[in-house]
């Protein structure tokens, strides 16, 4: 057995109010093991944004236990990289500056790196995500699917322990998704920060996570976590096309049938 010291993200009891008496997130129990990566899907309301936006501090209050590897995951030691579900973009920054601030604020003295140095991290990081023109525009000059990839290539621009993405892909077309998938999924493994990916999209989850918590409605009951690995195991482009993925889409349609 694993020591607490390198068990990864472990959630226990977890309970949020936002207001006395009325629960925006009902129980969750969970391990997350470091670098590994498991979505959650669930109906509206059923707090998904509650759960990322606990763990990344943005709260002011929960109830339970938050650790990484044995920690609380609000140390200093923990880099959370947060992809908020309206991107979280400054708009009267450049898309550059958006994510230059971003690693300023993750590693404060900048490492060694110069200017130069920096700019060629971030054209890296906006090149992985097909959006390099796009440096020196805007956020508000962009379409909501451009600014999903802004939001993307700066949350992985600080080389996050933790990585928590809230429907990341939803102002994409289907298309687009496809092939964002592929490249989340290369960036993943190049740099597997420990993450939670939100989406409401069944598909997405099969394809994506390890594990897929499902979330139920009306915050009374615990999730249900569903084992993926026989999915993730798979070559990204075979998954889609195989058995593995039908069973598991038609046991989530199932739970979604009965409970949500
Ligand atoms: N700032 C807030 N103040 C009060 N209640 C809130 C706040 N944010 C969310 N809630 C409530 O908490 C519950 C969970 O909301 P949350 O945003 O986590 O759901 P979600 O699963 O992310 O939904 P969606 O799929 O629509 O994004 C909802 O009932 C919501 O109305
Ligand atoms: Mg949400």
């Amino acid at each position: 057995m694993s020591s607490s010291k390198n068990s990864g993200l472990r959630i226990n009891n977890l309970h949020v109010a936002y207001q006395k008496g009325q629960l925006a997130l009902g129980e969750m129990n969970l391990t997350l093991p470091e670098h590994g990566i498991y979505t959650v899907i669930g109906p509206s309301g059923s707090g998904k944004s509650t759960l990322l936006r606990a763990i990344a501090g943005l709260l002011p209050g929960y109830e339970g236990e938050l650790l990484f590897n044995g920690r609380s995951v609000h140390d200093k030691e923990t880099l959370i990289g947060l992809v908020p579900q309206n991107y979280g973009l400054l708009p009267w920054k450049t898309v550059r500056d958006n994510i230059r601030i971003a690693m300023k604020i993750a590693r404060p003295g900048g490492g060694s790196s110069n200017r130069q140095e920096q700019d060629g991290k971030i054209l890296h990081w906006l090149e992985s995500m097909g959006i390099a023109q796009l440096a020196g525009r805007f956020p508000l000059s962009l379409s909501g699917g451009q600014q999903q990839r802004v939001a993307i290539a700066r949350a992985f621009a600080i080389l996050p322990t933790i990585l928590l993405l809230d429907e990341p892909f939803s102002a994409l077309d289907a298309l687009t998704r496809e092939g964002l998938q592929q490249i989340f999924i290369d960036n993943w493994q190049a740099h597997p920060a420990t993450t939670l990916f939100v989406t409401h999209d069944v598909e997405e989850a099969i394809l994506l996570g390890q594990k897929i918590i499902v979330m139920l409605p009306g915050q009374q009951e615990p999730p249900e976590i569903l084992d993926n690995s026989a999915v993730f195991a798979m070559k990204h482009g075979d998954k889609r096309e195989s058995d593995e993925y039908f069973e598991q889409s038609k046991r989530i349609r199932k739970v979604m049938m009965e409970k949500w």
